[in-house]
């Protein structure tokens, strides 16, 4: 009878609500472009709730608007605030999830058809990425005559919504003690889905003949599972009653956020997961890996052999490691390692007889001891044969230890540079040479022929040139070898173009200098003994300067065969502001991309601007650009070139700075058979340089 009448009731508040519509304002938030990660320094906690991205503190630090938090630092420990000022519980990255503290509603009576207090609640986050989460979430009335009404709206706007729940008791004996909500003095329903905007509410016709003895009704939307009935939660009145006792920051509901439009996830090893119709996405960590799949590196190989040691009741059941085996970690995974002795999946023993099994382990260990000495004897050896040792050897090329290097170096200490090939450290030899030593840091970077590597190392010991960085020798015992390398003083043309408070004077004349000795030494590599060989990446960081500024093209040490980088599987790690289109294109790097690049070195010597400069400019581009506009690139010149000469050459200057930003220009052609070869530039700055000098005109004619 009682769920009738509530029936009928909901349906008649239904219609009285629905034909009058709902009028709720939105406020359309706008979101700005995606931006690529969290900005350096952003703080990741607020009090102590842990904030990742893509939420975030402060300028830069959130993925867009919607996802700032504002940290009140008054409050000890400090609170996060979020939108129109929910407070943030936590937040949850695996699950696209955020609990927030909410308030609820109440009506309290004084009779039974005067309201004495009453308290709705909406939460609006149209235009946000936030919905209320209708899995996670349940409507809760509490009372002896209540109808609590739950309306909303949804998403796509074209949906209203309705819902509510009744409670009735006659007297407060009659309600039912028990935690479970089934409508005595207590009642609770579902949340629908895609709901954006909800308000929590009271019928206000109705009369409550249960005041006398229940004299409030509370209400509110809250996670599954956090309430409890209780019959005490019925008869307080004033500062007793339910409402109050809650307060506002005890409720937490469950939001469920998500990403508009097309974005990529950021960290490798995650991947994308479509929710909301498709419309949506949240970024994920893949399988083996965990962390915030938001920000570049963010998702981090899960140690499973840890997590197994470390708590093996929890982890046995989802990482299996059979009895008799040892786990080994994996990126992405582990492997099982059966123990001596066993074999197979489950690793089963060999021999089943116990009866062998205990001379036989004691053999067993034996052996395994001797056989470890043996190894460790054989692993650096190993190494050295496999890196072509013998081969280096009969090359006559300086070989050193590992501890030789170590020495050298006094332990890595002083790192002078990073390149694509590793990091880089200073170190003093016996004969007190100063040496560079180059260690591959990167386990990625090893290439998949070892033979490939002895025959780069071999070619680079080949080949030698004043202006290249000369290879003095190598260290074959460690996995990937080590080079050692002459000691470059000046540091590289990039440091000494671009960095430092007063930039060094640099005339013309040492421009062409420094221009024509890494021509040279480029020209030189391409035409090496009939074996051409690549750069792959010159960039004006990679041209070291010596003493008197000679200079000295270094990292070659990514530089091949240019049979094997014609193949498209050679990946070029070379600088993105330096790097041929046509390669990017194609695939294919050749000789005609280094001279693309040597093209930008170019344009740095004329213009000390760096590939790269201003608000993202691209030198290339604008140079050409600037030479089809005006026929030269005169805006763009360093003007220092000219003064430091003395004004009375400067026309001439003008038209040689002229003359290498053409020939620049020409190494920058879209098609690449139009670039001239490195030996043509040579040529060509060596005539520039010789008529720089002369007192006749730059031009030619
Ligand atoms: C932080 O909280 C205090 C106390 O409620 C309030 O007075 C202050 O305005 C808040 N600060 C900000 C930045 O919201
Ligand atoms: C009931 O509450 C209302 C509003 O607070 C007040 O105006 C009224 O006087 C109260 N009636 C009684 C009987 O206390
Ligand atoms: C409450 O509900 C749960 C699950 O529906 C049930 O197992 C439990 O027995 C109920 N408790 C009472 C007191 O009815
Ligand atoms: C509540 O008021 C009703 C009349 O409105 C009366 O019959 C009932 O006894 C009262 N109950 C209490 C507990 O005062
Ligand atoms: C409700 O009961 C559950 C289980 O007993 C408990 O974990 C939870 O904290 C309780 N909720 C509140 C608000 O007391
Ligand atoms: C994880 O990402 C790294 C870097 O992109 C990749 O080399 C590796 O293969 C990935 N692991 C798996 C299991 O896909």
């Amino acid at each position: 009878m009682k769920y009738q009448i509530a029936k009928a009731l909901l349906q008649l508040l239904w219609l009285l609500l629905l034909s009058p519509r709902l009028v709720l304002s939105r406020v359309l938030v706008q979101e700005p472009m995606p931006v690529a990660g969290p900005r350096p320094g952003c703080p990741s906690m607020c009090g102590d709730i842990n904030i990742p991205y893509p939420f975030g503190i402060g300028d830069g630090c959130s993925k867009n608007k919607g996802f700032a938090i504002s940290c009140n630092n008054s409050y000890n420990p400090a609170r996060a605030f979020i939108g129109r000022g929910f407070e943030v519980k936590d937040i949850t990255l695996a699950t696209g999830e955020m609990r927030v503290f909410t308030g609820v509603a109440h009506i309290c009576y004084n009779s039974s058809n005067t309201i004495s207090s009453i308290d709705s609640w909406k939460y609006d986050f149209t235009g946000s990425s936030f919905l209320i989460s209708s899995a996670r979430n349940e409507f809760t009335g509490v009372g002896c005559n209540t109808v609590a009404l739950l309306t909303g709206e949804d998403m796509e706007d074209d949906g209203r919504y309705l819902s509510g729940c009744i409670t009735t008791c006659a007297s407060l004996g009659d309600a039912a003690d028990d935690v479970n909500c089934t409508g005595n003095g207590c009642c609770q329903t579902a949340t629908p889905e895609g709901l954006d905007t909800v308000t929590v509410g009271w019928n206000t016709l109705a009369t409550n003949t249960a005041w006398n003895y229940s004299s409030c009704s509370t209400a509110f939307l809250a996670e599954k599972g956090w309430y409890n009935f209780s019959l005490n939660h019925l008869d307080g009145t004033g500062e007793t009653s339910f409402h109050k006792q809650l307060g506002i920051r005890t409720v937490p509901l469950v939001l469920d956020w998500a990403m508009k439009k097309d974005g990529a996830c950021l960290s490798a090893n995650s991947t994308r997961v479509h929710v909301r119709n498709g419309l949506w996405y949240r970024c994920k960590c893949s399988d083996g890996y965990a962390g915030n799949p938001y920000v570049v590196g963010g998702c981090e190989n899960i140690d499973e052999c840890k997590l197994l040691k470390s708590d093996p009741e929890t982890y046995g059941k989802q990482y299996h490691l059979p009895s008799g085996s040892k786990c080994v970690d994996t990126d992405g995974s582990y492997e099982v390692k059966c123990n001596f002795g066993r074999i197979g999946s489950e690793c089963r023993l060999v021999f089943s007889a116990t009866v062998a099994a205990v001379p036989a382990t004691l053999v067993a260990s034996l052996l395994l001891v001797l056989l470890r000495k043996e190894h460790k004897r054989r692993m650096r050896s190993g190494f050295f044969d496999k890196n072509g040792g013998q081969i280096m050897k009969s090359m006559n090329m300086n070989t050193f230890t590992e501890l030789e290097l170590e020495n050298i170096t006094n332990h890595y200490d002083t790192p002078i540079g990073k390149g694509a090939f590793g990091k880089v450290y200073r170190g003093t030899t016996h004969e007190n040479l100063r040496v560079a030593v180059k260690r591959s840091i990167v386990e990625g970077m090893k290439p998949s022929h070892d033979h490939d590597l002895v025959n780069e190392i071999a070619i680079q010991f080949q080949v030698s040139h004043a202006n290249l960085v000369r290879l003095i020798g190598c260290c074959l015992e460690t996995d990937v070898p080590m080079l050692v390398f002459e000691y470059v003083s000046n540091g590289s043309l990039y440091n000494v173009l671009h960095c430092g408070s007063t930039p060094r004077a640099l005339p013309l004349s040492a421009r062409l200098d420094i221009a024509i000795g890494s021509a040279k030494a480029l020209a030189y590599m391409h035409s090496h003994g009939g074996r051409s060989l690549v750069h792959g990446d010159v960039k004006t960081g990679n041209i070291l300067l010596g003493d008197n500024l000679t200079p000295k093209v270094s990292d070659f040490g990514s530089s091949k065969l240019e049979s094997i980088a014609r193949h498209a599987n050679w990946c070029v790690m070379g600088d993105m502001s330096y790097i041929d289109p046509v390669y990017i294109k194609t695939g294919r790097f050749t000789q005609k991309s280094d001279v693309y690049s040597f093209g930008v070195v170019l344009l740095e010597l004329i213009t000390r601007k760096t590939a790269r400069y201003g608000n993202n400019n691209s030198l290339p581009v604008d140079f050409v650009k600037s030479c089809k506009e005006d026929g030269n690139g005169r805006m763009m010149y360093d003007r220092d070139i000219i003064s430091s000469d003395g004004d009375a050459h400067s026309p001439r200057y003008v038209e040689c700075l002229d003359q290498i930003g053409m020939l620049a220009v020409r190494c920058l052609r879209e098609d690449k058979d139009e670039r001239p070869s490195m030996a043509e530039v040579v040529e060509e700055l060596i005539q520039l340089k010789f008529r720089a000098r002369s007192a006749t005109s730059c031009k030619t004619n």
